[in-house]
């Protein structure tokens, strides 16, 4: 009887441990599907649900632009994937990519050795590691963004750190994000602890945050507000909004020499953030890279897209 129990228990105390170990993503994944829901019923038919999710766009801009019946993998290419105007001109663009030269000197860093004679691939030994990307460390209890992970290699082989948001660290990055695209990897974001549950849930409190004399959280216009237009650009929707970076931008391209038009996804959170009116957490920061975490695991399982070109 007693050996009875004994065996009882240590199965029910096997089961609740398997359970929670598969239970840490449980909310994500909550969130992830609700959000594809969401974003699928919004662009199924934009303009016969005009009153549901489209109360302040013109009836022209839902008849003639908005593309229709939208499904998931789909919304990879940010507001090209449902902007009819917007999709020809990205079409023309990439007819010859602006990003080529890049992906050759990523290549070569990524060669190169250090002056210690080691190289990057000591650190990442595939460069196919985009999808990958952030993931949290239970050693160190923190979220590592691939630029962190790129500047914590520099540092261990006695390099001194890159700057983050465009030059070597966003060619190396266009490197491994063509590099992962060709061997189709997918965004495979893991949470596999609690204290990666909570970083987790932190990204998404910032997310979902209204801040400013506006209100404004990201989710204003990058969920409820996605397919909407201001100004002249159409707002991307949260889904599949970090998984095609770094990013050739028409705006960037145009300055100066060391600025040569491409930059990492932080240069362009920075940037977003900074048009509403907030001071950007800085780009290596345990608040940017809990951000990046949530919006990187919203986009889990679609595919890596990167580099690629906006306006
Ligand atoms: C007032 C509206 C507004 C708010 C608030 C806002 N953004 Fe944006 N965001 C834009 C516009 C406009 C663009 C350019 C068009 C597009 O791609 O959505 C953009 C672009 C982006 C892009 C690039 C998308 C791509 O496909 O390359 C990212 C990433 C982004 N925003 C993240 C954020 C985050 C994170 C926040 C909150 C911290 C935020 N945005 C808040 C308006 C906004």
């Amino acid at each position: 009887m007693l050996l009875k129990i004994a065996k009882t228990t240590a199965f029910v105390a096997l089961t609740s441990c398997a359970l929670n170990a598969a239970d840490f993503n449980a909310q994500a994944e909550k969130d992830r599907l609700a959000l594809i829901d969401y974003f699928e019923a919004k662009f199924k038919d934009p303009y016969g649900n005009k009153n549901t999710f489209f109360p302040y766009s013109t009836d022209d801009e839902l008849k003639n632009n908005i593309i229709s019946g939208l499904k998931h993998e789909d919304f990879s290419k940010g507001n090209y994937a449902f902007s009819k105007n917007g999709k020809v001109s990205y079409e023309e663009i990439n007819e010859f990519p602006p990003y080529e030269e890049f992906l050759e000197n990523g290549e070569e860093l990524y060669n190169k050795p250090f002056a210690n004679g080691k190289s990057f691939k000591n650190c990442f030994p595939n460069p196919d590691v985009v999808g990958d990307y952030p993931y949290f460390d239970d050693k160190k209890k923190e979220v590592v963004s691939l630029t962190s992970a790129v500047n914590t290699c520099l540092k261990d082989n006695g390099e001194k750190p890159w700057k983050t948001k465009k030059g070597k660290m966003a060619h190396l990055q266009a490197y491994f994000a063509n590099e992962s695209r060709d061997s189709e990897k997918k965004v495979n974001i893991q949470i596999d602890s609690k204290a990666a549950a909570d970083a987790y849930e932190r990204g998404k409190e910032y997310y979902y945050s209204q801040k400013g004399y506006l209100k404004l959280s990201c989710a204003t216009c990058h969920v409820q507000g996605a397919g909407q237009r201001v100004r002249n650009e159409s707002l991307s929707q949260l889904l599949g909004q970090t998984s095609h970076f770094p990013v050739y931008r028409l705006k960037w391209g145009a300055a100066s020499p060391s600025n040569d038009g491409l930059g990492t996804l932080e240069r362009r959170m920075a940037g977003c953030v900074k048009d509403q009116g907030q001071v950007p957490p800085g780009t290596e920061s345990k608040e940017m890279k809990e951000l990046l975490y949530f919006m990187a695991y919203m986009s889990n399982g679609m595919p890596v897209d990167g580099p690629d070109i906006r306006k």
